[in-house]
């Protein structure tokens, strides 16, 4: 039987309070005697009244209703679902930090600066990129900052390109960062090896080219392999490239984007420097570039003058100008800035080798239950797919991914890349023991055991959660966002 549970709106009874104070010694006015009329409160608020006891029960089982790192497994392609170590928490916590005013002097904030300085001297040695912007505040806003960069690099040439290359397995949000940006989504398909397919690549560059997204590891979990030439081909139809660093946990330490010749890369701090994120927080999707689109970047720029003082330079004419409040979510910088200096280079080198070594350990114990489109060596996650189940008993990804909840598992990321029939994309990520993977395989196993025993059973799935299944399609497409029922 199903626990429902009441709304505070519901449990509250007139006259209940959370704290009872003695009565205040100075009479305030109330709002509505302090504001015009037209602006005073037309009607009561309708607030629950509850005890405190009441309110903090309620959001406890709540609280303990939610899946999280901290709770379980959560492989997640994709989406670097890695444990958020608690030390970057302190640090973002640390009053020096908190109680900062963005319109503090820069003389007053010259600790804060420094950090930010810091963090930017990390990931341009990361990335092989010369100046990072931390304003956006989530990969998709990097991506359309990184393509507003590219797109005023190429007015300030007098040139206006509108094409965009995009591989068909790229996550939604690229080609939506290019429609927003104004421009027009070229798909280039991925050849039987799952790569860029070079010569659909070369077909469709020309001089109105823009330039390409990619990212490397590709959403299979593959390396794009001819990543050199590719951006030989895109260079030379006077393109640029843009990285979407999303992916970045398979390669650090190893390979830079810098290096296999893009000019912009958008990194997920929330992911890669494992930042919460998801209901745990804020991101980060610093933009960093390469010399010659440093102009182009948003405004200001930490620079030190000759004192050797830190101080925000606004002077940037050709910027694309601001596109988040003030820097950015500091405090994710700081959780960001803890992790590189906790694991320090060979450190986050070690991070890439265990994303990898846990993705084709799991990828291997997989691939005898699961259909494996590209059974290759993958980077730090990978595809299957349950289109045999689904063909022989009906038991599709839908089902596989619902009945892993009934073991305590957040599934893997579902239907997607959309070049794989009924895929499931997992990223283990390296902060998983063998045990964990070792669980999850066995799981997986039986779930596929299980289709074939009893269809039924995995379709109707989940049966231990706190609600079944959902209409996940009415819930996308008429949400009822209001309490009161019509
Ligand atoms: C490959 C890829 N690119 C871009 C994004 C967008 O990042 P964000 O969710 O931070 O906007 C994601 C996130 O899911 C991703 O996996």
């Amino acid at each position: 039987m199903r626990k429902t549970k009441a709304l505070l709106f519901e449990m509250g009874r007139p006259g209940r309070r959370g704290a009872s104070l003695p009565p205040p010694e100075v009479v305030e006015k109330s709002l509505d005697e302090l504001l015009p009329p037209e602006m005073q409160r037309r009607q009561p608020l309708d607030l629950p009244e509850l005890s405190e006891g009441e309110v903090v029960r309620h959001f406890t089982e709540l609280s303990q209703r939610n899946f999280g790192v901290d709770s379980g497994f959560y492989p997640l392609g994709s989406c670097t679902m890695k444990y958020n170590p608690k030390i970057s928490e302190e640090t973002a916590a640390m009053p020096g930090f908190t109680h900062l005013h963005p319109y503090q002097d820069d003389r007053t904030v010259q600790g804060a600066l420094e950090l930010l300085d810091l963090a930017e001297q990390g990931l341009k040695e990361v990335t092989g990129m010369d100046r990072i912007s931390f304003q956006p505040a989530a990969g998709a806003h990097g991506e359309l900052t990184g393509l507003m960069v590219i797109l005023a690099y190429h007015r300030s040439r007098g040139e206006k390109r509108k094409k965009v290359l995009v591989p068909d397995s790229a996550h939604g949000t690229n080609p939506a960062t290019i429609t927003m940006a104004g421009c027009q989504v070229i798909e280039i398909p991925s050849d039987e090896r799952g790569l860029v397919d070079l010569e659909a690549l070369k077909n469709n560059v020309d001089e109105d080219t823009a330039g390409l997204m990619l990212t490397n590891p590709n959403t299979l979990g593959l390396f794009e392999e001819d990543i050199n030439e590719i951006a030989q081909v895109v260079h030379q139809a006077g393109g640029l490239l843009y990285y979407d660093g999303a992916n970045l946990n398979a390669v650090m330490g190893y390979a830079r984007p810098g290096d296999m010749g893009f000019d912009v890369v958008h990194l997920n701090l929330h992911k890669t420097f494992s930042t919460p994120h998801g209901g745990g927080g804020p991101g980060s999707g610093s933009v960093g570039v390469k010399e010659k689109l440093i102009p182009f970047l948003p405004y200001p720029l930490l620079e030190k003058d000759t004192e050797g003082n830190y101080y925000w330079n606004y002077d940037f004419p050709q910027s694309i100008g601001k596109i988040h409040s003030f820097h950015g979510n500091f405090g994710v910088i700081v959780k960001a800035y803890t992790y590189m200096r906790m694991m320090g280079a060979a450190g986050l080198k070690q991070v890439s080798r265990d994303a990898v070594l846990n993705a084709n350990y799991l990828m291997h114990r997989l691939k005898e239950y699961y259909h494996l489109k590209y059974p290759r060596r993958c980077k730090h996650e990978f595809v299957i797919s349950a289109r045999h189940m689904k063909k022989k008993y009906g038991v599709g990804t839908a089902d596989v991914a619902k009945y892993l909840l009934d073991y305590g598992f957040h599934p893997p990321t579902v239907y997607f890349p959309l070049i794989v029939e009924e895929p499931l994309m997992v990223e283990p990520t390296e902060t998983e023991s063998k045990e964990t993977l070792d669980q999850f395989a066995e799981v997986m196993k039986n779930i596929a055991l299980e289709a074939e025993r009893d269809p039924e059973r995995v379709t109707s799935a989940p049966h231990t959660t706190v609600v079944g299944r959902l209409d996940e399609v009415s819930a996308a497409r008429n949400p009822k966002v209001c309490w009161k029922k019509e």
